[in-house]
């Protein structure tokens, strides 16, 4: 036999040396969900995603700051609010638990660590839509750009590097962009959540923030991907880049990997992908019966995305990643 690839297992400096893909810390954006918390500890569990915690704007600087210390130099902040109306207004306020989070990050560790936030409304809408209903119950797509531009531009105020409009509006990049070049703003860089699929996997984070899908259609169909539409998706994507988007982003990732690497070999620009919590969690709970190793599993799980061909990866798993990295 000629052909034995085993002859490149054998030890590990030679599987080393063979290596395709590798994970760093550098690769990984971290989330973290922010609201104003009653108790003094300053954080909340979160039954549905174990290991994650909600923050107080107070307390959300030290855990960053945590994190960036085992390398990981990206994080991704999602607002969680404190009241919900029918717009979603706490969303683009100047006081709010995210905006608040951001500054009190960036005034304490600078550009060591690069900030993203979360662009959306369905946080803080009462009835857990991604924008606002018109007459008939229905997402009103241009009514909701003028928010989104309210909130970006409030994001930016607070100091955000990116923002990451997560809403699936059509011309969100393109109203966003617009937003904050008129506020001459052009050092702020916009992440599209290009391809996001209508998912069973946002379960456990939409338990976290406690989003109920309520008013109109109870769910995001009309608005977010068909999970059976790999094609969409380039559109998708091609449309936010024309619109003026940084970096395009398919989500979820583990189920969607095909997607993933489609996009990455369509486009040059860079791709992010997002395990989400469902995708998390799944791993989590499996773990907590003894069925798989979570470090393990979490390692593979977020190397098969980068294989795919994502250049970095929001992950619940990040602070965990980084200790087994490390
Ligand atoms: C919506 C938003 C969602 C997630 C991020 N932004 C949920 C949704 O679309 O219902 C999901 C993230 C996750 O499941 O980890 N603003």
């Amino acid at each position: 036999m000629r052909n034995r690839p085993r002859r490149l297992r054998t030890t590990q400096a030679i599987r080393d040396l063979v290596c395709e893909t590798r994970l760093t810390t550098q690769d990984l954006i971290a989330p973290f969900f922010v609201r104003d918390l009653d108790d003094q500890g300053g954080s909340y569990p979160i039954e549905s995603m174990p290991g994650v915690l909600q923050y107080s704007p107070e307390r959300v600087v030290a855990e960053v700051s945590a994190l960036v210390a085992r390398g990981v130099q990206a994080v991704i902040l999602f607002g969680v609010a404190s009241k919900k109306d029918d717009e979603g207004s706490e969303a683009w306020d100047s006081s709010g638990a995210l905006q608040r989070s951001v500054t009190a990050i960036k005034d304490e560790l600078g550009d060591s660590v690069y900030v993203i936030s979360d662009l959306c409304v369905d946080e803080y809408t009462s009835h857990g839509h991604c924008g606002v209903l018109d007459d008939r119950g229905h997402v009103d797509n241009d009514a909701t750009l003028e928010i989104y531009q309210k909130v970006a531009l409030s994001h930016a105020q607070a100091g955000v590097d990116m923002v990451a409009p997560s809403g699936m509006m059509d011309g969100q990049v393109r109203a966003i962009r617009d937003a904050l070049d008129g506020e001459l703003r052009h050092d702020v860089s916009i992440m599209a959540y290009s391809a996001k699929f209508a998912s069973a996997m946002y379960g456990p984070f939409r338990e976290a923030l406690g989003v109920n899908i309520t008013g109109g259609p109870t769910d995001r169909k009309t608005y977010q991907m068909d999970p059976g539409n790999g094609r969409e998706a380039i559109r998708e994507v091609l449309g936010d880049l024309k619109q003026g988007a940084d970096v395009v982003m398919v989500k979820p990732a583990g189920y969607y990997l095909d997607v993933i690497s489609t996009v990455a070999r369509s486009v040059s620009a860079p791709v992010c992908a997002y395990q989400v919590s469902g995708e998390y969690s799944m791993i989590r709970a499996a773990a907590e019966r003894g069925w798989v190793d979570c470090d393990q599993l979490a390692l593979e799980s977020a190397l098969s995305i980068k294989r795919a061909g994502a250049s970095m990866i929001i992950t619940y798993f990040a602070g965990d990643l980084a200790r087994v990295l490390n």
